[in-house]
């Protein structure tokens, strides 16, 4: 049986990363003891996406450590990597004796048309099934594990519901975590949010969060975005910021000027440029009490700094004193709260919480963005192209797939 997956050139390959690969591999006929084979039907991508591509040799994160690229002539594990994705399958064969074919998951995929993994025998629950990923550290485990849809309380087969998963599981709960975080450091006793990258998924999931506790808690407290000028509009449309401020604007005089308000500073574009002109617009005042890392939308797959970016989420649960002089970003990474969240949380507290905000996300979120649908390798690999050229836009959420599309064809694949 055939299969083609989207690889893209390592950044230690020196090959240009805007030029993807389709690459057409042969799957076996006989599958090993405890394996599965994964149709993937089809998978979300956003700049979060091209964050992981842009991180996939950094050794902090290893992104291109959980899909290997397979060793056709078009690409290899050494020159190649696979950016994984969120999305949904069904598993089409098994060789373990708890999971069988015709069962629909979910988890952390690869851009293919089919995913054969290994499953750790004893590690398949009711819930979930676990791909073995020793090499990669143990706070990774949420990225190894399969969801089994029958048994999700969050599932919804109506195909509009798949779609919003892919889209928001991964960047909800990111910003879920995120704010959990900052509460749990009473927000650094900030009454004033400025998020950056504001039109980002990631980032108005966390407003609408912090929006969220401002109503159930009655505290007063301002919600600013800072976004491009194109996307202020759209972001201004959300209706989950107070106001919206465009980049050039961070100086002027309105809702950002340096006052007696106490501001934490949400950065989702992961611009240092932008971030001394936020340190050195409240230094004087010494309004800002923080600064957190928590995207890096700017990144592009070609962005030189990217190999270099580490991330340690302060987890001692005693917030730092903030500074006096140029302020340092502190950062977030969800994995590493999460694990010690698991250690301080019950397991059905956690399930409780999240069932909660996930249904009332569906219900809040569901118009948010537009979905738009690219189907079949050449068009997944043009729109992943332009994605790598131009950015994602936030007005739509890309929901891709390898299969009903454009017939693959090995020609016009090889003009890449
Ligand atoms: N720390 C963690 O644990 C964690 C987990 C999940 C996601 N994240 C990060 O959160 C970030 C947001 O991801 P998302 O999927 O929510 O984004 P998204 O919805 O695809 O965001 C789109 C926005 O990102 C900005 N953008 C996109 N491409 C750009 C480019 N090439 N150059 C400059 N800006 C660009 C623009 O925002 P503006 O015009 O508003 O700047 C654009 O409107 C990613 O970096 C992702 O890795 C972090």
């Amino acid at each position: 049986m055939e299969n083609v997956t989207l690889c893209v050139p390592r950044p230690s390959s020196q090959q240009d990363p805007h030029k993807p690969v389709l690459a057409r591999s042969q799957l076996p006929a006989k599958l090993e003891g405890n394996h599965v084979l994964i149709k993937v039907d089809k998978f979300g991508f956003s700049a979060n996406n091209v964050t992981y591509q842009a991180l996939g040799e950094a050794p902090h994160f290893r992104y291109f450590d959980f899909h290997p690229a397979p060793r056709v002539d078009e690409a290899s594990p050494e020159t190649h990597g696979v950016i994984p994705v969120w999305g949904f399958g069904t598993v089409v064969k098994s060789t373990h004796p708890r999971i069988q074919p015709g069962e629909r998951v979910y988890g952390y995929f690869a851009p293919t048309k089919y995913l054969l993994v290994p499953v750790s025998p004893a590690d398949v629950n009711k819930y979930n099934f676990h791909i073995p990923r020793p090499h990669l550290p143990a706070d990774r485990r949420p990225y190894n594990q399969v969801v089994r849809c029958a048994s999700d309380a969050q599932y919804d087969p109506s195909p509009i519901a798949e779609d919003l998963t892919m889209l928001y599981r991964p960047l909800f709960w990111t910003a879920f975590w995120c704010e959990n975080w900052l509460d749990a450091f009473s927000y650094r006793d900030a009454d004033s949010f400025l998020i950056s990258s504001a039109s980002a998924k990631t980032a108005f999931c966390l407003a609408y969060l912090i929006g969220k506790r401002k109503k159930t808690t009655g505290k007063s407290i301002t919600i600013v975005g800072l976004t491009s000028k194109g996307n202020v509009g759209f972001t201004r449309g959300l209706k989950l910021y107070d106001s919206v401020v465009n980049y050039d604007a961070l100086e002027s005089p309105g809702e950002l000027k340096p006052s007696t308000r106490k501001w934490l500073y949400i950065d989702v574009a992961g611009n240092d440029k932008l971030n001394e002109r936020v340190s050195r617009h409240f230094s004087e005042s010494g309004s800002l009490v923080a600064g957190i890392q928590l995207g890096l939308t700017n990144l592009s797959p070609s962005a030189p700094a990217a190999s270099s970016t580490k991330f340690t989420t302060n987890t001692s649960l005693s917030a730092p004193a903030p500074s006096k002089g140029p302020f340092e970003m502190e950062q977030f990474f969800m994995p590493e709260w999460l694990a010690v969240q698991r250690t301080r949380l019950r397991v059905d507290e956690i399930t409780a919480m999240q069932a909660t905000a996930w249904s009332e996300l569906m219900r809040d979120g569901r118009d948010w963005v537009r979905i738009e649908y690219v189907r079949g390798g050449i068009a997944v690999e043009q729109a992943y192209r332009e994605v790598a050229q131009k950015g994602t836009d936030p007005t739509t959420g890309m929901v891709w797939s390898l299969w009903d599309g454009t017939e693959f064809d090995r020609k016009a694949a090889s003009k890449l």
